[in-house]
């Protein structure tokens, strides 16, 4: 595998959906994505029913699911507690995550930046003792809703504290689907004179058209890990306007053209965006989709 998809759908693609998708249909789904070759899934998320309701049923889903050993399930964690629900359940990967912008993570978590490093220092020091691996997220790279352009030694500090905690890999992410191909370029360059770039991933949303160019960018500058949401769901409910993640499987078509490996079935990947978008009955974003439907 040359380049590693890591498919958020079930979690980023779901929290910001208004057709709240049953678990048993959840699990169906996620069984479906599990034999498309994907090497990580991240199913759902251990944060407050109350702040994220499609979500609700994260221990139920972690558990339905059918496990592979050619798949990491990861989940998203923001305190010790959500640490305690995921672990119970069985998830393989922790993702922490915070942003770069501080009306953004106030929002997003309720917590100045200041106070949750803490917490998520807290996070990691724990899922490294019960041997999981973590990835963290940094969020409002590129620009933030509330605050604008983002300082990029606002990135790296952030960046580089979570290294220091332990983080596994760091995804650099575009919350609000603003950035052009220049901005991941002078960003990515920047972040990697202090961190390997065999540790950053790029999590793009699609807003603006832009997410599959700059995946294109940030693979020639030698980044090797993508975010993506099959069907192109997605959207993070406290960054008004946010849209899906760039669509897996667009990324996976390009890949494929350029004879780069990700070990995923385009066809059987292409399916699963089919099938969520008949539960959702709304039209998704995703390219691929769209000329399979066509066909
Ligand atoms: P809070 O209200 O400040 O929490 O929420 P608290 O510590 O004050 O506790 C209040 C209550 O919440 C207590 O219950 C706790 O037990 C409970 P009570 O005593 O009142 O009955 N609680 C929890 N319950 C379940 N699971 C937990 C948990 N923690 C506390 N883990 C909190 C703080 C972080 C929980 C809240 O703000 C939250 O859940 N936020 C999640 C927001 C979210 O999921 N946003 C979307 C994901 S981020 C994203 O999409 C960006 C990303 O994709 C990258 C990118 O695109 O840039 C990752
Ligand atoms: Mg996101």
């Amino acid at each position: 595998m040359e380049v590693k998809i890591r498919e958020v759908g079930p979690r980023d693609g779901l929290q910001n959906e208004k057709e709240i998708v049953s678990t048993e249909a959840k699990i169906e789904w996620i069984n479906q994505l599990v034999n498309t070759g994907l090497p990580y899934i991240e199913l759902t998320s251990f944060v407050h029913a109350k702040w994220i309701p499609a979500l609700a049923d994260a221990s139920e889903v972690v558990k339905g699911v059918k496990r592979s050993p050619h798949v990491t399930f990861g989940a998203l964690v923001p305190n010790e507690y959500g640490l305690e629900r995921a672990l119970e359940a069985g998830i393989d990967e922790v993702a922490v995550f915070l942003s770069t912008s501080e009306t953004h993570n106030q929002k997003n978590i309720n917590k100045t930046i200041d106070k949750t490093l803490p917490v998520i220092k807290n996070v990691v020091t724990q899922a490294k003792a019960a041997k999981k691996t973590v990835r963290g997220y940094v969020s409002t790279v590129f620009g933030c809703p509330y605050e604008g352009t983002v300082n990029v030694d606002k990135v790296l500090s952030i960046s580089t504290a979570l290294m220091e905690m332990g983080v596994d890999e760091i995804s650099l992410g575009d919350t609000i689907g603003i950035a052009t191909p220049n901005q991941i370029e002078n960003t990515i360059r920047k972040v990697a004179t202090y961190i390997p770039l065999s540790r950053i991933a790029l999590h793009p949303h699609d807003t603006s058209g832009t997410a599959l160019a700059n995946v294109y960018a940030a693979y020639k500058l030698g980044v090797r890990a993508f975010d993506g949401s099959v069907g192109g769901l997605g959207g993070c409910p406290y960054a008004k306007g946010a849209s899906g993640n760039v669509a897996t499987e667009d990324m996976i078509y390009m890949f494929n053209g350029m004879n780069i490996d990700t070990q995923v079935d385009l066809e059987k990947m292409t399916e699963c965006a089919v099938w969520i978008q008949k539960k959702l009955k709304r039209p998704l974003p995703s390219h691929r989709l769209q000329v399979a439907l066509a066909e």
